[in-house]
Parts: C-alpha cells; structure tokens; sequence
C-alpha cells in the first residue's frame, strides 16, 4: 500500500489521490481503536489516566476519529472509482489534492486541540475553536466551515466528471446521493440553546447519515465492488441498486422517528418511529441477498476456474452483507419500538448496536475496498488472500462480535435491574454498574478489544505487503 505511491500501476491521478485518502483513514481507524482500548480500561479502573487523559476525551477521539476515517475512506473510494466508471480523469484533480492536504492538516490541528484542551469554560469562542460538542462531530465551527469547502471540492471533481464522462447507473446514484449526504452535514452546525431543537437537527446528520445516504452509499460500492471482483452482470447489479435506493430512502428517512420518543418532539412520532424504522431492516435483508447471490451465481457460471478476482474484498464484502444485516438490522430492531425503547434508550445496549452496526455496515466493506485499491496499485490480476489477511478478518470479526456480546449482556442486566426493577434514575443506575453482570462484561469487552487491535495490526501489515506478494506469485 504505501509503495503504490511510487511503483504504480493505477492510470489515474483520481485513482491515486483515493490510494492516500485510504491511507490516512487506515491510521485514523487505528487512533480509533487505541482510544476506545483506553475507554474501556477506564470503565474498569476509573482512575485510569484520569486527569491526563479523561474518559471524555477517550470516548469523544473514539467516535469522531470512526466517523473521519469513514469520511475519509469513502471520499478514498468514490476517487478510485470514479475514473474507472466514468472512463476520464478526474476534472479539477490538482485542486482534489490540496483539498486533501487541506483537510488533513485541519483534522491533525483538531485532534491536537482535542486531546491538549480537555477542559475549561464553555463560551462562544469554545464552539468556533476547541469543541462543537455534538456527538460523533465535535469539530470546531473553523474546522466546519474547512469542511464545507473541502467536500465542496470534491463534489465538484465528483459531479464535472460524472457530467463529462460515461453515466452508469451506479455513478448516477452515486452523485445523487453524495449531495444528500453532504447537505445534511449543514444540519448539525446550526447553534441553537434550546437542546430538544439541537437534538432534533443533530439527528439529521447522524441517523440520516447512518441509515439513509450511507447505506445507499454502501449500496453503489457493493454494486462497484460486484462487477470488479466477479465480473457480475451490471444490468442486474444496477437494477438491485435501485430496488435498494427505493427502499432504504423509504424506510430510513422517516425511521428518523424513533429517536425522537423521549427528546420534547410530539408524540406522533412514537408511531412513525415504530412503523418505518421497523421496515429498515427490510432493504438490508434485500442487500444481503443481493450480494450472497450474485457471488454464488457467478461463481457457478465459472465452473472449475475461480470467479473471485480479488480474495480478500470478497471476504469482507461477504462480512459486510452479514454485519450490515445482523448489526444495523437485527441489533437496531431489538429496541427500534417505543415499547422497547423505554427500557433499553440509552443503555449498554444502544452501544452494542451501535459497535456492530457500524462495523459490520461500514468498516467491513471499507475495507474491502482498500483492497480493491492495493490491487489496482499493483495491477496483480487475481489477488489471493493471504494467512495474515485471513487473521485480520477472523480477529476483527470475531473481536466485535466479542464485544457486541458483552455490551448486549450489560444491557441486559441494566434493562431489567437499573430499568425495569429499580425504575430508572441516579441510584439505579449505580446499582447496575456495580452488580457483577456489569463489571464481567465491561471485561470481556475490553479483552475482546485487545483481540479486534490485534487483528488490526495484522490488516495494517496485509494491506502493506500484500500487493508486492500477489505480484511475485502471479
Ligand atoms: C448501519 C446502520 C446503523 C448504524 C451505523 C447505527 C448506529 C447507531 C448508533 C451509533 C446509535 C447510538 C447513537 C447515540 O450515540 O445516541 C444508534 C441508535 C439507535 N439505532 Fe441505530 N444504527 C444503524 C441502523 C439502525 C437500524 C436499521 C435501526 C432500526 C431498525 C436502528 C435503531 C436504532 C435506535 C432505536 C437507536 C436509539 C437507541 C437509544 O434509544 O438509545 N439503527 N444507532
Ligand atoms: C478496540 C476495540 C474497541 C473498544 C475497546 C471500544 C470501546 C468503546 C468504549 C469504551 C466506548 C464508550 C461507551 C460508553 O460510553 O458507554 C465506545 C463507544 C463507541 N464505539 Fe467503540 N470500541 C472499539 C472499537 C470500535 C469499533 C471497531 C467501532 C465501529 C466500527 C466502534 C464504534 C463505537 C461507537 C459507535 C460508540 C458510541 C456508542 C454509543 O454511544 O452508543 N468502536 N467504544
Ligand atoms: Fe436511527
């Protein structure tokens, strides 16, 4: 991965400046999970670098440095795809780099000030310079406002090219989409004091994001990734794409309802929660099928010969059809109803959602196309997996999981202890985080964390030798 820069293979600049993209999403994903590593210890041994390095801070570098590493590989990915769709380079590529400088050195300056300023008054200077304080995207209104015109940049490289060059199905949505998922980005940097209003915006980034243009999003890269690695029909792969569209906007857009239960918002919103957030989880069963089919259809009109041109991509888009399934749709129905709602809003549970579905939507098939990028740097035409490729996915896989299972288990026991018998409130939350059920789980966690970072470094070191290895084998 970090020789594809020199030794290169790839005909585009585009496809290249995704290549770096990747790379500093891959370092972020790393400082992600060494934070929550320190996150976790801290649940244990709440002394734990307190005063140098708060569980705050730990937690807040945790969730942003996730969602900027997917920003970042999935701007990584839309750069490599885009030639290869459109059949041109990139139109304005030279300001696409030093967009990317910009952005980089920006997102350097925040995690600094994030990690040096942890404390201290609240004033108006505080939301321009040091912290937002919206969950997931606490950037600083300066670093906002970088952003705006940053990813301003990049949809005009996105959008002129798509103008200018060949217009498939799955570039078509792709451009749609990104201006939905750019857009709603301005939704949380309105200041209001009123915090029912600021939640109620909030949540037009974060869920519209997570359950609505990410997840189409998802679907072009599956459709892209389809046709790369098994030669899939496009006329079949862009004709599930749209089914996906259709339905994910259908259910994800109003499903936004069901964080609105318990925040001030009416209480009409308890039924439209209920009833288009519990049909989410249909266009992911419908995703799912859609990728375990055409593998399997493929590689049976390949007889004995290998359909799967590139080992590792597969395996973690397979991941990614199981993940998204089990982690957004499973694991988000189980609470996604007002009745269940009450009991569970807010607990460990929500956090074993939360884990599962994000790796298994997103990470999963991020990955693969970092993957599908090292081959194109390496111009290997068919990519095995190899031992540590196979540690990386089982070791990740099996580490979240882990995780999921303890955090489920501390749900459990808070839903029916600090919830259900002790009726909610200050002392029944400490009495569930004392009881036992409680403690072992936030152990394991933390172990099942130790396992996922090992598992991690093993990617780190596959992406990084992979390429040069396929090459000499071929
Ligand atoms: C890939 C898609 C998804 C991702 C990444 C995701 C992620 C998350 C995260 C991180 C939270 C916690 C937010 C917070 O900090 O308060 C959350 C909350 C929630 N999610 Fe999802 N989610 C996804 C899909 C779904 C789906 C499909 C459903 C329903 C079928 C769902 C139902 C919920 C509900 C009800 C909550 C609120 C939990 C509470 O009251 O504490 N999610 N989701
Ligand atoms: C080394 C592995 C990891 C460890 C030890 C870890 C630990 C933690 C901890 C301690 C928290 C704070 C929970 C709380 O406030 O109760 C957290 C939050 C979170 N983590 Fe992780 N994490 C890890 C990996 C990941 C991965 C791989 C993802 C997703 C791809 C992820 C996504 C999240 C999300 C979305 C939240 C916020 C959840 C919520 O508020 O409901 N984490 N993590
Ligand atoms: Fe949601």
């Amino acid at each position: 991965m970090l020789t594809s820069i020199k030794n290169n293979h790839l005909k585009y600049e585009s496809q290249k400046l995704g290549m770096m993209y990747f790379r500093v999403a891959l370092i972020l994903f790393g400082a992600q999970l060494l934070m929550g590593l320190i996150a976790a210890i801290q649940f244990l041994y709440p002394e734990f670098l307190y005063g140098l390095f708060d569980f705050s801070v730990a937690r807040m570098v945790h969730i942003n440095a996730l969602v900027v590493w997917m920003l970042y590989a999935m701007i990584g990915a839309v750069y490599y795809m885009l030639p290869d769709e459109t059949g041109i380079e990139a139109v304005g590529i030279g300001l696409g780099k030093l967009a990317f400088w910009v952005l980089t050195a920006a997102v350097a300056v925040v995690v600094l000030v994030y990690i040096f300023i942890q404390i201290g008054p609240g004033k108006e200077s505080t939301i321009w310079f040091i912290n937002e304080g919206r969950e997931y995207i606490e950037a600083p209104r300066w670093a906002d406002i970088g952003i705006v015109v940053v990813v301003l940049i990049f949809y005009y490289n996105v959008f002129f090219t798509f103008m200018k060059g060949r217009k498939t199905g799955i570039m078509t949505v792709m451009v749609a989409n990104l201006l939905a998922l750019a857009g709603l980005y301005l939704a949380g940097m309105f200041f209001t004091d009123n915090i029912s209003m600021d939640q109620y915006w909030w949540w037009w980034v974060i869920h519209l994001w997570v359950e609505a243009t990410w997840e189409v999003f998802v679907g072009t890269l599956a459709a892209y990734a389809l046709i790369k690695i098994l030669d899939a029909k496009r006329e079949i792969v862009e004709m599930w794409l749209w089914i996906e569209v259709l339905m994910l906007f259908g259910s994800g857009i109003l499903g936004l309802g069901h964080h609105y239960f318990w925040i001030g918002t009416p209480e009409y919103w308890w039924e439209i929660g209920a009833l288009f957030s519990a049909l989410e989880p249909v266009p992911l069963v419908a995703m799912f099928v859609h990728v375990l089919y055409d593998w399997g259809k493929e590689q049976g009109a390949h007889g004995d010969k290998p359909a799967i041109k590139n080992g590792p991509a597969m395996a973690w888009i397979a991941t990614n059809a199981f993940g998204n399934f089990l982690g957004a749709g499973i694991w988000g129905f189980f609470h996604t109803l007002p009745q269940v709602n009450i009991y569970t809003h807010g607990t460990q549970f929500t956090a074993a959602h939360g884990h599962l579905a994000f790796f298994g939507a997103y990470a999963t098939i991020l990955i693969g196309m970092m993957y599908l990028g090292v081959q194109g740097a390496y111009g290997v035409e068919r990519m095995k997996a190899t031992f540590k490729s196979k540690m990386a996915i089982f070791l990740i896989t099996f580490g979240v999981l882990g995780m999921t299972v303890a955090l489920t288990i501390a749900g459990y026991e808070q839903v029916l202890v600090e919830r259900a018998e002790l009726g909610g409130g200050w002392d029944a939350f400490f009495t569930a985080q004392a009881l036992p059920w409680m403690k072992q789980a936030m152990a394991w966690r933390t172990i099942m964390g130790v396992v996922t970072f090992i598992g991690f470094v093993y990617l780190v070191l596959d992406l990084l030798t992979i390429g040069k290895e396929s090459q000499k084998n071929s």
